[in-house]
């Protein structure tokens, strides 16, 4: 029986796999946060000398490349990445997912919309029928977090400030609990309409393209259900 972690780290090198035939020597790769993502960068870092380096969704994840070789570009020196690959928190057939568990929402979600293709890397625990028992990280800014508490009060939810914790945005976050996510697409909309959000941790109007889920019985790869 192979842990959560061996998990994550037979779907990072499945990852790699996968990625691997789509980087030209010029390429720049998209690389995302959290644990799952720091098991890919590790295994990606025995191939650095495949593609031209990598932009990333946090400043940790850049000090882990870094470390490990890989050159990090900032995201305005590049006009496209092949391909984006990280972690979720939950995702669902339709491939959209909650993200920001680690509080790199914002940034995840600007690298992926540069990137042609997003690869999300996930163990099995993350699939869900509907997305909404994680609660939903929502970036605010910091005059607008009692305001925007209070949109998701009256909506049911219940919203609570991520203690002593500040996004490389400098920003805080809300960790949203109690929704039921029926329609994520047009729920994403909604939260990212209310004023003093900065990105909601919803990944739906743009999904992953593809899924890698690391089981006890191998990686499966899932594709959208509609597609
Ligand atoms: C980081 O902000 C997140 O979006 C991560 O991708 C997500 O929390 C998954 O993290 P793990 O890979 O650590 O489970």
């Amino acid at each position: 029986m192979l842990s959560q972690q061996q998990l994550k780290q037979e779907v990072a090198r499945a990852a790699v796999e996968y990625v691997l035939p789509l980087l030209q020597p010029n390429a720049i790769i998209g690389v995302g946060t959290g644990s799952t993502a720091n098991f890919f960068i590790d295994a990606l870092a025995a191939h650095k000398g495949r593609f031209r380096g990598a932009v990333s969704s946090s400043d940790r994840s850049s000090a882990r490349l870094t470390a490990l070789g890989i050159h990090v570009f900032d995201l305005n020196d590049v006009q496209s990445m092949p391909v984006y690959v990280d972690g979720a928190d939950e995702i669902d057939a339709g491939l959209h997912m909650v993200k920001g568990g680690g509080g790199a929402l914002t940034r995840e979600k600007i690298v992926a919309s540069v990137a042609e293709q997003f690869v999300c890397i996930v163990d099995e625990s993350k699939l869900v029928k509907q997305l909404g028992r994680f609660p939903l990280p929502v970036e605010v800014i910091p005059m607008a977090v009692n305001a925007v508490a209070r949109e998701f009060i009256r909506l049911g939810a219940r919203p609570v400030l991520r203690e002593g914790f500040i996004t490389d945005n400098g920003c805080p976050v809300l960790d949203v609990a109690g929704l039921a996510i029926a329609d994520p697409v047009q729920f994403e909309s909604r939260v990212n309409n209310m004023p003093g959000v900065v990105t909601c941790g919803l990944f739906a109007i743009s999904g992953a393209d593809i899924a890698l889920m690391s089981t006890q019985d191998g990686v499966k790869q899932l594709r959208r259900a509609s597609s």
